[in-house]
This record gives structure tokens, sequence and C-alpha cells, in this order.
């Protein structure tokens, strides 16, 4: 059962304890996709980053892949899943229309009491989620929340459009947040949306494919992602030298690129993950965590900036101090 609202004391601070990253079997190379689509390697990788992507199988839930990240980031976290209080699933491209994919996934990774819901804020859905997540964490109505973004964005590409099917992937990450002991963890975040632009990135829901004006989408990505990663760090009190690791949404290391570029991060210190993910939209910012985790860039109390936009358009940027449950102690040795 959810713990009940705090009724006095200090907040708990909201802390990412654990991360966790999935992705399917199938693997799309580029040079699997020159083989069918009038393209190029060359072209795909200048334009866009991207070398590889996955696509789920027919025989594949997409269920399967976020409950493989789910348990992933408990694992990391060295928790339980069962004392999962709520798992909030952040995507676009669900199983089935109804239900939504939480309730499966928190049955198969053993949440029995969890909470599950889905949500839908595009690329962006996971930022929302690990908001609502902290939020929960802090006014003390949760002790462990499941975010998960999982994408299989495989299903609503038109795979003979040569200008949308090199761009998407399929995948899922999760992060698992809990009270930390102590430090910044979670920070306040920031949210936008331009309803006037809806026509330039969206699928219908009859026969659903990707549509985008690329170029526009790509002008737009740029800007909001610089404004509100300056917003989130204006409203943090953090200057941009002080970001450890900047993550984007993933749709193009270009876009990615130019945000860091306009913010004064170094690349050394931005992820590029979009090589081998391609665009995973909800997925692409906790897929581009453990990947940057593996690779050893964030350590305990490293202060990441994520930002990301999408359809909508909606756009929502977040800083987070990474696993700061850690203790001085812990930390140092
Ligand atoms: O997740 C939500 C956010 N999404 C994004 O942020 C994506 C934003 N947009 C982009 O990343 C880029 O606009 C794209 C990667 C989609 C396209 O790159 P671009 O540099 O804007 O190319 P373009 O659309 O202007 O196309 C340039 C040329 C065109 O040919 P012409 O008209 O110059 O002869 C296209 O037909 O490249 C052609 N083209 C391709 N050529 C080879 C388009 N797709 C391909 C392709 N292979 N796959």
């Amino acid at each position: 059962m959810t713990a009940s609202p705090r009724s006095g004391g200090e907040r708990p601070t909201p802390t990412i304890l654990g991360v966790g990253a999935a992705v399917p079997s199938q693997l799309i190379t580029n040079a699997d996709l020159v083989a069918r689509l009038d393209t190029s390697d060359e072209w795909i990788v200048r334009r866009t980053g991207i070398r590889e992507r996955r696509h789920l199988r027919e025989t594949e839930t997409l269920a399967e892949i976020a409950a493989a990240a789910c348990t992933d980031a408990i694992i990391d976290a060295g928790c339980s899943a069962a004392g999962v209080d709520h798992l909030i699933v952040a995507t676009i491209t669900p199983d089935r229309l109804t239900p939504g994919l939480a309730p499966a996934v928190a049955a198969r990774i053993g949440a029995p009491s969890a909470g599950v819901l889905d949500i839908n804020a595009a690329c962006c859905g996971f930022l929302y989620g690990l908001d609502q997540a902290a939020a929960l964490i802090e006014s003390g109505r949760a002790r462990s929340v499941l975010v998960c973004g999982a994408e299989a964005l495989s299903r609503i590409t038109d795979h003979e459009d040569r200008a949308t099917a090199v761009l998407f992937g399929d995948g899922a990450g999760a992060v698992l947040v809990g009270p930390g002991a102590r430090g910044r963890g979670i920070g306040s975040f920031v949210f936008g949306y331009d309803d006037t632009l809806a026509d330039t990135l969206y699928a219908e829901r009859e026969g659903p494919r990707l549509r985008m004006a690329g170029q526009q989408v790509y002008r737009h990505a740029v800007h909001r992602m610089t404004e509100a990663a300056q917003e989130v760090l204006a409203a943090n009190g953090v200057s941009a030298e002080e970001v450890d690791y900047f993550v984007a949404h993933q749709a193009n290391a270009r876009i990615v690129s130019a945000v860091a570029d306009a913010l004064g991060v170094p690349h050394e210190k931005v992820s590029f993950n979009v090589e081998w993910t391609a665009n995973t939209s909800a997925a692409s910012i906790p897929l581009a965590l453990a990947a940057a985790q593996r690779e050893g860039h964030l350590q305990p109390g490293s202060l990441v900036a994520m930002v990301a936009f999408g359809a909508g358009f909606v756009w929502a940027a977040g800083l987070a101090a990474w696993k700061d449950n850690m203790t001085e102690t812990t930390r140092s040795s």
C-alpha cells in the first residue's frame, strides 16, 4: 500500500537510486536500410549521427523490454520490486490502445502493490514522469517510484519513407526514485508547449505513421531545448560549468551538439547515445543515462542536466544529482 502523506517534519529529498535499460534483440544497421531504401550510411551518419537502432520482432512485446529495463534499475538500486509504490510508464506506443503498459510491466517485475500509470508527453514523457516521481517522494506519499520510458517506434514508422525510416528505434530505460540521505537530489523542472505547431510532428490514430517536417522541428528543437536548459539551470541556481553531464533528447547528434554549444557545455560531458539507439522518444533519456553510468560518466553526486523536445510541441528540462543517497563516506571511498 502507498504511504500516506507526511504530516510534518523535514521533507525527504527525492533521488535517483538506480538506472536500467533494455533493447530488443533485432539490430537494424544503416547498411540494412541502405539495402532497401534510397539512402546511404554517409547521409544518415552525417545528418543524424545514427549508426544503428533496434526494432521489436513481431513476437516481442514492449512490456517485456520495459520490464527488463525496470528490473535492471531495481537491481542497480539494490532494492526490491515488491517495495515499489508506483510505476509510471511514459510511452506513445503501448502494446495495446488500452490497457496501458504499466500494469503488464508491474506484473512482470513482481510489484503487486504498485500504482500503475501510463503517461504520454511524447519525447518529454520520461522527464514528466521523473518530476511526478520526485513530487511523490518529496510529499511523503510514496517511498519508491519507478519511472520507465518505453517505445516501439518501429510500429508507427513508415518504413518506405527514407526521410523518417532511418530515424527511429525501439527500447526502454528506467530509473528508481526514492528518498535520498542528503544532498541536492532531484531539483526543480521547467515545462512548456506550443500547440500551434502540432502538425509538424504527429501520428494519426488510424494506421498511425509518424510524419515530420524535419527542418522545422530541428530549428524549434534547438531553440526550445537551449532555452529550457538555461531556465532550469537558473531555477536551480546552477551554472553550465557546474553541470557534470548533459543529456538532451537523442533525436539527432547535430541537435544535441548545437544545444550543448549554445549552453557552453563541452562535448566530453554530453551524451551522443543516439548513435546506437536512434530516436526512441520517451526512452531516449533513460537509455542515455544507463549508457552514461555504464561508461563511467556518472558518479554518485554528479550533476546531470536533462532536456527534451518533441511532438506537441512539448519541451521539458530537469536537473538531478546522480544517486545522491550516498553519504560523504560512501562517496569518497
Ligand atoms: O523526436 C522529436 C524531435 N525530432 C527531431 O528533433 C528531428 C528534427 N529533424 C532532424 O533531425 C532533421 O531535419 C532530419 C534528420 C529529419 C533531416 O535532416 P536535414 O538535414 O534537415 O535534411 P532535409 O530534410 O533538409 O533533407 C535534405 C535532403 C533532401 O533532398 P533534396 O531535396 O535536398 O534533394 C531529402 O530528400 O536529403 C534528402 N533525404 C535523404 N537522403 C538520403 C532525406 N532523407 C534522406 C535519407 N537518405 N534517409
